[in-house]
């Protein structure tokens, strides 16, 4: 039987109405390597299972549903995307490139196949907030995972370690790949931003990776009570904490397309009558190109080391991931490009300030594209309030149905 295109954008959005009431508070909350994020394994393991997908899990914990190709000596064509969530997440982050890669490689399996094996894929561990370090699947499958991967600790103090055993994964893997190769990378991702929607398109090609860095800066003053040492002779690391903000903030809007966020500050004590003695700000810091990923991240750590100074502080600066920008591959782009014109769209291109697994496979020298799929309510992304029509989740399935399908021939 013939399935419409609204019938199978209905079907994924049930699935994503399901993920999402996953740790529901105002949002959904599936932290990698979680319980939250099992769930959202388990349950799409099931509809992996429903499609007649053959379903594996790699030593990463990442999940792989394979339609086999006709030739199995090709290399295979992966597409996916990642199930976690940032805290009080949204329905389609990540979630939207799982499911649509999954009715994707089942339609073209139920066709009777492809010539390559196609695999829909999710990644675990994309988002960088629990431990500091985001894309740990994708990095474990390229071989890119660092010595101190499994130290990293959450905010509670968990290591990265004892999540990733407690969910009876084990040792983390060793360097190598984790897999043959794919031939290519497709990953499909809610834009995240207002750019396609304001110009009214559906569908956008990704033409390259916003460069980041992770860093942490450990500013150390002097604690002391709050209601007797005179404001001249304070050293409060909040004080160099917060001047160091302004002037990354500052920083950012000086270089085009240059973003700095620092959402998180550690107080400690963290007591409303004691001067703090100590502060950790964890800065993610982004820029499109490569000599302003430069520019951003030195600047800052001058500044980090001023608004110390200023403060009368110390500062310890700590970098924890850096990625270059990174372009998409001629070949699979192409193959969108194809796609989105056959369906009778514009082939609009857009940048991605995002972080992606896409950059890591890039990175990795995997041929990458992303097929980006309007946000609407305003662009809003992680929050409850992220939003896409389901007359933009059909356009993004025919169009990686198309894509794939060229691809895997
Ligand atoms: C992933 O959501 C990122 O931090 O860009
Ligand atoms: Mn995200
Ligand atoms: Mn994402």
């Amino acid at each position: 039987m013939q399935t419409t295109a609204q019938e199978r954008a209905a079907r994924i959005v049930g699935r994503l109405d399901a993920l999402f009431e996953i740790g529901r508070a105002a949002g959904t909350n599936r932290p990698g390597l979680g319980a939250g994020e099992q769930r959202a394994h388990d349950l799409v393991t099931g509809w992996m299972r429903d499609a007649g997908l053959e379903v594996s899990v790699d030593r990463a914990g990442n999940l792989f549903g394979r339609a086999m190709g006709a030739e199995p000596e090709l290399p295979e064509v992966w597409t996916g995307s990642h199930l976690d969530t940032p805290p009080d997440g949204g329905r389609f982050d990540g979630a939207l490139g799982v499911l649509a890669a999954l009715d994707a490689v089942e339609a073209i399996g139920a066709d009777g196949g492809a010539p390559r094996g196609l695999a829909a894929v999710a990644f675990r561990l994309e988002e960088g907030w629990r431990f500091g370090r985001g894309c740990f699947g994708s990095r474990a499958v390229c071989g890119m995972l660092e010595d101190d991967e499994a130290d990293l600790r959450d905010p509670d103090g968990v290591t990265l370690g004892e999540s990733f055993a407690g969910l009876g994964l084990g040792e983390l893997p060793e360097a190598g790949w984790l897999d043959p190769p794919p031939a290519c990378w497709v990953e499909t991702h809610i834009e995240q931003g207002p750019t396609l929607a304001d110009a009214g398109h559906p569908l956008g090609v990704v033409t390259s990776i916003a460069g980041m860095a992770g860093i942490e800066l450990v500013f150390t003053g002097r604690r002391g009570h709050a209601g007797t040492v005179p404001m001249p002779l304070r050293a409060d690391a909040l004080a160099a904490a917060a001047g160091f903000v302004r002037a990354a903030h500052e920083l950012a809007r000086g270089l085009a397309g240059a973003v700095a966020t620092i959402g998180r500050l550690d107080v400690s004590p963290g007591a409303t009558n004691t001067i703090p003695g100590r502060v950790t700000a964890f800065a993610d810091l982004r820029a499109p190109d490569a000599g302003a990923l430069a520019a951003l991240v030195d600047g800052a750590v001058a500044a980090a080391r001023s608004a110390a100074e200023e403060a009368g502080c110390g500062v310890e600066v700590v970098p924890r991931w850096r990625y270059e920008p990174v372009a998409m591959h001629p070949g699979p782009m192409e193959a969108l490009r194809r796609a989105v014109a056959a369906a009778g769209l514009e082939p609009v291109e857009l940048p991605s300030g995002a972080g992606h697994d896409a950059a890591i496979l890039a990175e990795a020298g995997i041929p990458t594209a992303m097929l980006f799929v309007r946000s609407d309510a305003g662009g809003v992304s992680h929050a409850p309030e992220e939003d896409t029509g389901a007359d933009a989740v059909a356009a993004a399935v025919a169009v990686l149905e198309a894509a794939l399908t060229e691809l895997a021939a």
